[in-house]
């Protein structure tokens, strides 16, 4: 007796526990789900007869790998892929903006760095690269807020000015600039850009161009031994963080190109998700959502609804997941698939939701008579 006593305290404790436990965390449907694939991943990826790869990338509908050929949604989507490179290499069109990355959200592109060079004597011997615009085609490109306009430099200022398209017709110039100024090559410290040997200040989204304007106090004259040059950058802000070897690394500016890129959002057209829908020219296939462009110069993309995946802007649209495939459910759980989600229960002999996240499924010791007891008997057999 004493010993059965022990046996449903502990019983009891471990239940207790387990209740408390799901409290803490409400089912949340979607935690247990695998990531959805993206439009690069799905079974169709590209209109037919058209290519999908370009060395490393996929490239998938709504662009289109060629010039003139169809394969995108209009000719301001058509990609460039160039294969006299080894690998290929993809472009923006007909322009020599070479993409690295093309995600549902951003196109990745090489980046651009400008560069004004000075002799010991104070005289420029080289200014690089100060500006940078799309080619005409390039309609559906401008640059994301996930860039900063950055410098790095012992005695440079710079001041960035660009077009920012505000309510699709409305253009106005957006200025901005970043000072950096050291005067000892100790003085700049790895990590920290606030103005000693680098300089970071956010763009807004929406910009479509821009030009660096270099100034210096002293042409990089006292500094010329450690850093006789003064660079300005758009690039994605997490992919970069200062170290003071860039000051005097001439390699720095090829390290650059390679590592961090500019992030450009993009979208179809320049009308709204109503506007495009009335307009009956309407991107968006079935099972997915319209959303609309937040850059200011009009413009959507589509997004698969929830609970479906693929590409959303080739028929037939989006397609169900099915979640079950890795059982999402508790291990005493039965998965249902449904179109767009799932449903678990739970199998004979236990109760709950059935979900791993949620209450799972218990043993239906409570709803006998006496569960308590039953079960530790079985326990102790
Ligand atoms: C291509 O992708 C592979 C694997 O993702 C990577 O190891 C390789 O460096 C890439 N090549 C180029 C040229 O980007
Ligand atoms: C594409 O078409 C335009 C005119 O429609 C023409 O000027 C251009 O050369 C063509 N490009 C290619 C690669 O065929
Ligand atoms: C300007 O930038 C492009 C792309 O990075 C590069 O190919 C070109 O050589 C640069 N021009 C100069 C003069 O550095
Ligand atoms: C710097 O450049 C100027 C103009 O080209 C030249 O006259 C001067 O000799 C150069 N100074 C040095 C130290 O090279
Ligand atoms: C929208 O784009 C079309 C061409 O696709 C152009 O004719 C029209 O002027 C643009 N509208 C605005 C407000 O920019
Ligand atoms: C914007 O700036 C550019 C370059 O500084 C200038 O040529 C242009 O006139 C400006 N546009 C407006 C609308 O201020
Ligand atoms: C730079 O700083 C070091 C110590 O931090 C000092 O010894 C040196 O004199 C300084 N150089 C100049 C040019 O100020
Ligand atoms: C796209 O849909 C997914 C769910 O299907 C959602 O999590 C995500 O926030 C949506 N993205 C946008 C930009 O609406
Ligand atoms: C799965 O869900 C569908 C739709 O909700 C339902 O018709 C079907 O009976 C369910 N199957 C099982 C085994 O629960
Ligand atoms: C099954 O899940 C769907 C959502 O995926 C929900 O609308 C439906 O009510 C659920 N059915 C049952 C029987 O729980």
């Amino acid at each position: 007796m004493q010993k059965k006593m022990l046996h449903q305290s502990a019983i009891l404790i471990l239940l207790r526990l387990s209740l408390a436990l799901s409290d803490c965390h409400p089912p949340t449907p979607s935690t247990n789900t695998p990531p959805r694939k993206s439009f690069s991943e799905a079974a169709t990826i590209a209109r037919p007869h058209c290519r999908t790869r370009c060395g490393n990338l996929t490239v998938p509908y709504p662009f289109g790998i060629g010039l003139n050929s169809s394969c995108s949604i209009d000719p301001s989507f058509e990609v460039n892929c160039d294969t006299s490179y080894t690998p290929p290499k993809l472009f923006i069109s007909e322009g020599d903006r070479e993409i690295v990355d093309i995600s549902e959200q951003h196109v990745r592109i090489r980046n651009w760095v400008a560069t004004a060079c000075y002799n010991e004597s104070g005289y420029f011997t080289s200014l690089d690269n100060v500006s940078f615009d799309f080619k005409t085609k390039a309609f559906p490109y401008s640059f994301s807020d996930a860039n900063q306009f950055m410098v790095v430099g012992c005695d440079d200022w710079v001041d960035i000015v660009g077009p920012l398209g505000i309510d699709r017709s409305f253009v106005r110039n957006y200025t901005s600039s970043c000072a950096s100024f050291c005067s000892n090559i100790s003085d700049p410290i790895d990590g920290f850009c606030m103005g000693n040997g680098c300089c970071r200040t956010s763009v807004p989204k929406g910009l479509l161009a821009f030009s660096s304007k270099f100034y210096t106090l002293d042409y990089h004259m006292k500094v010329h031994s450690f850093n006789p040059c003064g660079y300005a950058f758009i690039g994605e802000a997490e992919k970069f963080e200062f170290h003071a070897s860039y000051l005097w690394d001439m390699g720095f500016k090829n390290w650059m190109i390679e590592n961090v890129p500019i992030v450009l959002d993009w979208a179809i057209g320049n009308l709204t998700c109503n506007q495009a829908k009335k307009n009956g020219d309407f991107a968006c296939r079935e099972n997915s959502d319209c959303v609309d462009s937040d850059t200011g110069l009009g413009g959507y993309r589509c997004n698969c609804s929830e609970g479906y995946e693929g590409n959303p802007y080739l028929s037939p649209g989006c397609t169900d997941i099915d979640e079950c495939q890795n059982n999402p459910c508790h291990e005493h759980g039965i998965c249902n698939n449904t179109l767009g989600g799932y449903n678990c229960s739970c199998a004979k002999g236990y109760k709950g939701d059935g979900r791993k996240d949620g209450f799972g499924c218990v043993a239906m010791i409570m709803n006998s008579q006496f569960p308590v007891i039953k079960f530790s008997i079985g326990l102790i057999k």
